[in-house]
């Protein structure tokens, strides 16, 4: 067993190792299974419409149990083992979209299940020994009633970063706190407690250049990489700290270096006084990548020396945010010790990591609004009121998601493009003030449109999202223009109205169609797609590997 430590935000798993576990088919639903509890192994392939699922979380017995399993996140297509539990019958089951499975709704039913991993106890990340989690194991093994052939006790870290620190290599540091810097890494390893499946980090030396001492895949448990941090040699030069954020940027966060992709970027910047060059321009580009930059400045510029800073304010412009969370400042060397464990619990609060890209934050969105004569005045206010509902749900700044928009009718008008507004405040005014046109309808030539004057200005690294609305057949070709769009990497989602056509719906809209195109009778009703909407642009993006 191992022991446990006392920070970095773990927690414990006891792990059984079953033996004799039946494997059932794809199509076993649960209600055939007459045991209140049992353990099965599921086959590879699973993940098929015909395996039919109904609920959320909770489902009715008479879905597959192991396409329920793929649902709720506990295997997926390649099977494994799961636990069952049945539960009493419900009067509303809700159909939802998760892990690659549609499951469906259905009003009620005599018999409920849950589905879970054959992980069977846990602890808490305050067990302080490792005989309270065994202990908690066992008793919860003991409930189940279950034949155990052997129990394992793994620690698991819920601090899934990816790190790469920034150390201070530079002359005017000295030996001395150079020593004092590599302590505190070595206690930073420590305390986060490396490991594959928790947080892992690597180093980056700055002076002159900056140069890579280990990357992410080089130690993947604390005890080396602290042995390895002890014998890192000073480079000595400047503290080109600009230099070696451009450098992490461009060369440290690769697959070939370890990055996970599911794991947040995080850099922690140390600096000796300040910086020699500047750093906002490579932050800025750092930050738009999803690098989560933190500062720790040791001993910063006394009054007199302010003269020769040469970006002021440098944390602030370099930083993630700046309402503190980012930065933290050390008046001496010597008490740095004191910062690692407000550090570890700030750069493994995962849910707080803001510069990480986000389905909300990631975006360049661009709505494509049919101005023709058959909306109306009334109709066509609904419609903006449905752009602004939209955009309102999204983080929009220019590191952030951006909105533009285009009006079509016969002819096609640029409202506003992505770098026209920066804060969530003007984009919803400059919506309100989008006046009506009326006109004919030629969607074909508002995608191309689009794809000019919005997306081919959108940034490499945000996902471009097309929003068009429409209330009737176009009197062009749809397809081609769409076709284009899509190879362009534009997500296109398309919302019909009234007359729309459903296939041209269904041209213009990506694959799978049906997620990414919604027809409502009336524009009354439009309100009601605006949650389903980002339902599923969340959706999409969550399931596509990002950093
Ligand atoms: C927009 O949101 C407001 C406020 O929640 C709501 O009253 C309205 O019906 C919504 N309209 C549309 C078209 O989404």
């Amino acid at each position: 067993l191992l022991p446990l430590p006392l920070v970095g935000g773990y927690y414990v798993l006891c792990y059984f190792a079953l033996t004799d576990v039946p494997q059932i088919d794809c199509d076993v639903k649960a209600g055939k299974i007459i045991n209140p509890e049992f353990i099965a192994k599921c086959p590879p392939g699973c993940q098929d419409v015909k395996y039919r699922v109904y609920g959320t979380d909770i489902y009715a017995s008479f879905s597959s149990v192991c396409s329920a399993a793929i649902h709720s996140g506990v295997i997926d297509n390649a099977g494994g083992k799961i636990l069952v539990q049945k539960v009493a019958g419900h009067s509303a089951y809700r159909g939802s979209f998760s892990n690659g499975v549609r499951s469906l709704s259905l009003p009620r039913w005599r018999e409920s299940f849950l589905v879970s991993g054959t992980i069977l106890g846990w602890g808490t990340p305050h067990l302080l020994s490792t005989h309270l989690a065994v202990a908690a194991c066992k008793k919860h093994s003991n409930q189940k009633g279950l034949k155990i052939s052997s129990m394992f006790l793994y620690l698991s870290s819920d601090c899934k970063v990816d790190l790469s620190f920034l150390m201070d290599g530079s002359w005017s540091i000295g030996k001395r706190r150079f020593q004092l810097q590599k302590r505190f890494l070595g206690n930073m390893a420590q305390a986060l407690g490396i490991g594959s499946t928790g947080p892992l980090m690597g180093i980056v030396q700055y002076g002159d250049d900056p140069s890579t001492e280990f990357n992410l895949k080089t130690y993947a448990n604390s005890k080396d990489l602290r042995n390895a941090i002890e014998k890192i040699q000073q480079k000595g030069g400047l503290s080109n700290v600009g230099k070696a954020l451009s450098f992490v940027n461009k060369n440290f966060f690769l697959d070939a270096n370890g990055n996970r992709g599911g794991a947040p970027n995080v850099v922690v910047v140390i600096v000796d006084g300040w910086p020699t060059d500047r750093v906002e321009e490579a932050s800025r580009l750092a930050r738009e990548s999803g690098i989560n930059i933190f500062f720790v400045t040791v001993e910063a510029a006394a009054q007199s020396e302010k003269q020769n800073v040469i970006e002021p304010n440098f944390v602030d412009k370099a930083v993630c945010r700046t309402n503190g969370f980012y930065s933290l400042n050390v008046p001496s060397w010597f008490s740095l010790q004191k910062v690692v464990q407000p550090l570890v619990k700030r750069v493994c609060d995962t849910d707080r990591l803001a510069c990480s890209k986000t389905c909300l934050n990631a975006a360049d969105i661009g709505f494509v609004i049919d101005g023709s004569s058959s909306v109306g005045t009334g109709n066509f206010r609904t419609v903006l009121q449905f752009v602004a509902n939209i955009s309102k749900e999204f983080e929009i700044s220019d590191t952030d998601t951006r909105i533009g928009a285009v009006q079509y009718t016969y002819e096609q008008r640029l409202e506003f493009s992505f770098d026209k507004y920066s804060t969530k405040q003007d984009v919803l005014n400059a919506i309100k003030r989008i006046s009506y046109w009326s006109g004919g309808t030629s969607t074909g030539a508002a995608i191309s449109y689009a794809s000019e004057q919005l997306f081919s200005k959108s940034k490499p690294n945000k996902r471009k999202i097309m929003i068009l609305i429409t209330d009737g057949r176009s009197y062009d070709d749809v397809s081609l223009p769409a076709m284009a769009a899509h190879q362009n990497g534009v997500i296109a989602y398309s919302i019909g109205v009234a007359w729309a056509a459903p296939d041209e719906l269904e041209a213009i809209a990506s694959d799978p169609a049906k997620e990414h195109s919604f027809f409502v009778d009336e524009f009354d009703n439009l309100y009601r797609y605006v949650n389903r909407l980002i339902q599923n642009i969340c959706t999409e993006f969550n399931s596509q590997p990002r950093n």
